[in-house]
């Protein structure tokens, strides 16, 4: 327990998973340092470390149990070491679960003896963050929030976010869809969307900023609806944001892709013409027992008609493989409508059993860890000779780029830019910044990133 007097209210925290967990990263930072905390970098230095989880991946459980024993592990080799300096005494940090496995495992995360946690809130519990950390630290009790709401939807609560040209920003949470393998719909709830006023009046203040490129979140982000606008609507809504040069959204279901969706994404110029298509399977007995809600042959006319309305389009899909029951001949119809469809980036995840899921209960994991490492490396070569291919053919064109942070050090002695379609061009270090939009000549491919030379800058 953290003597409150002694209470320096800094925080570590640590986010796995997609971007909407990113996005609550913002949102909690948002909310905490209104009460006075402050987030540091490094996680000895913190009263507080929190881990805001997620539950989608295999063994994600495992790697934060792990995790938390590391932290005490860590912490108490520090103790030692600096056991006879006063000033440099720190006390053992309160520890937090938050996101999707607190949700998702909350009776073993409230039970687990092993398990050395101080507080768990769940995606709709963030507002009590405070009060939770302040009665952990005073009763020495675990403290937890697992509530789901209809109504949540942190539209009051302005994130911190990461300085670069892109900002998350969610138009709506929770899911309604229950795909029988998807823990989203039980860990974060119902669907709900925000107003698209409400939107607007922060992707304004996003633009003030100099953000260039907005991506809209949602876990059906597609089937938005405020009670009066679509999420065709909506996007003509905030490419109205005057400074916004870029429109993006994550994560969509093919049965929401109307005409009137697909034709702003074909005439809007601010929105992105790139479009995620989540196939999970190709085959229709296992689309249906997945509850995709779409056959194969509606998924192929999809892509013919993104295909006709927006030529340029780049597609990307998620394919889980091995779903119980699965047969070698059933595996074969996602490759075949893979190759096909011609994604110009593929997803593939081994099936991982999720507590809580519908499949969990209807249908045992049958389909063996080799079958489903078999399928996954032949998807994986597949989607490696599609990819080779259409990253060769804009050898010689010239793109538009949006200059990126350099995020990662092997990209240290080069500036990454991004297409409109999403591709990685690597530029030579050049005499553009970040958030720079330039004309580049591609002059080289490879399966997952073009080379590029600067030919103009067209503006900042
Ligand atoms: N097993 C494997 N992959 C899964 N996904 C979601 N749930 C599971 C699961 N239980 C994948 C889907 C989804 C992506 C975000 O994660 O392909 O689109
Ligand atoms: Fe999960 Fe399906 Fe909802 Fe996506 S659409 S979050 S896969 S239930």
């Amino acid at each position: 327990m953290i003597n409150i007097q002694q209470f320096r209210k800094t925080i570590f925290i640590e986010t796995y998973g997609c971007a909407m967990n990113e996005y609550d990263t913002e949102l909690v930072k948002s909310i905490l340092v209104k009460e006075n905390y402050t987030f540091v970098q490094n996680e000895l230095e913190a009263d507080i470390v929190m881990l805001n989880t997620c539950a989608i991946r295999e063994h994600a459980h495992r790697k934060i149990y792990g995790r938390v024993h590391e932290i005490r592990n860590n912490r108490k080799k520090l103790l030692k070491v600096n056991k006879y300096d006063k000033s440099k005494q720190s006390d053992e940090p309160l520890i937090g679960i938050l996101g999707c496995m607190a949700t998702n495992l909350r009776t073993e995360l409230l039970e687990n003896k092993n398990l050395d946690i101080d507080f768990i809130a769940g995606p709709d519990s963030y507002k009590r963050l405070p009060q939770l950390i302040e009665e952990a630290m005073g009763t020495g009790d675990k403290q937890f929030d697992l509530t789901l709401s209809e109504f949540e939807t942190y539209s009051d609560v302005l994130p911190i976010r990461k300085e670069g040209v892109n900002a998350w920003i969610a138009t709506s949470r929770g899911c309604n869809n229950f795909c029988t393998f998807c823990v989203v719909p039980y860990t974060r709830g119902r669907e709900r969307s925000r107003s698209v006023s409400n939107i607007i009046e922060e992707v304004k203040l996003l633009a003030g900023e100099g953000f260039k490129q907005v991506t809209l979140l949602g876990q059906n982000v597609n089937s938005y609806n405020d009670g009066q606008a679509d999420f065709a609507d909506l996007l003509d809504a905030v490419s109205g944001v005057n400074g916004i040069r870029r429109i993006r959204f994550t994560s969509p279901h093919p049965k929401d892709f109307p005409d009137k969706l697909l034709d702003v994404v074909a005439q809007n110029p601010k929105v992105c013409k790139q479009i995620h298509l989540p196939l999970q399977a190709g085959n229709n007995r296992i689309l249906d027992v997945m509850n995709r809600n779409y056959t194969q042959e509606e998924f192929l006319a999809l892509v013919d008609k993104v295909r006709h309305k927006i030529p340029d389009a780049a597609l990307s899909t998620d394919i889980i493989v091995g779903f119980p029951t699965e047969t070698d001949a059933e595996f074969e119809d996602t490759f075949k409508v893979m190759k096909q469809a011609e994604f110009d980036q593929a997803f593939i995840f081994k099936y991982s059993e999720r507590k809580g899921t519908v499949a969990s209960k209807k249908y045992p994991d049958d389909v063996s860890e080799e079958k489903k490492t078999e399928r996954t490396m032949t998807l994986n070569n597949l989607q490696k000779e599609v990819m080779f291919k259409k990253n060769c053919a804009h050898i010689g064109q010239r793109l538009e780029l949006l200059i990126e942070d350099a995020t990662n050090p092997e990209t240290a002695n080069y500036k990454p830019g991004r297409t409109d379609t999403n591709k990685l061009v690597i530029l030579p270090i050049g005499d553009y910044r970040t958030g720079d939009f330039i004309t580049a000549e591609i002059t080289d491919a490879t399966p997952h990133a073009l080379k590029g030379v600067q030919t103009n800058i067209l503006s900042s």
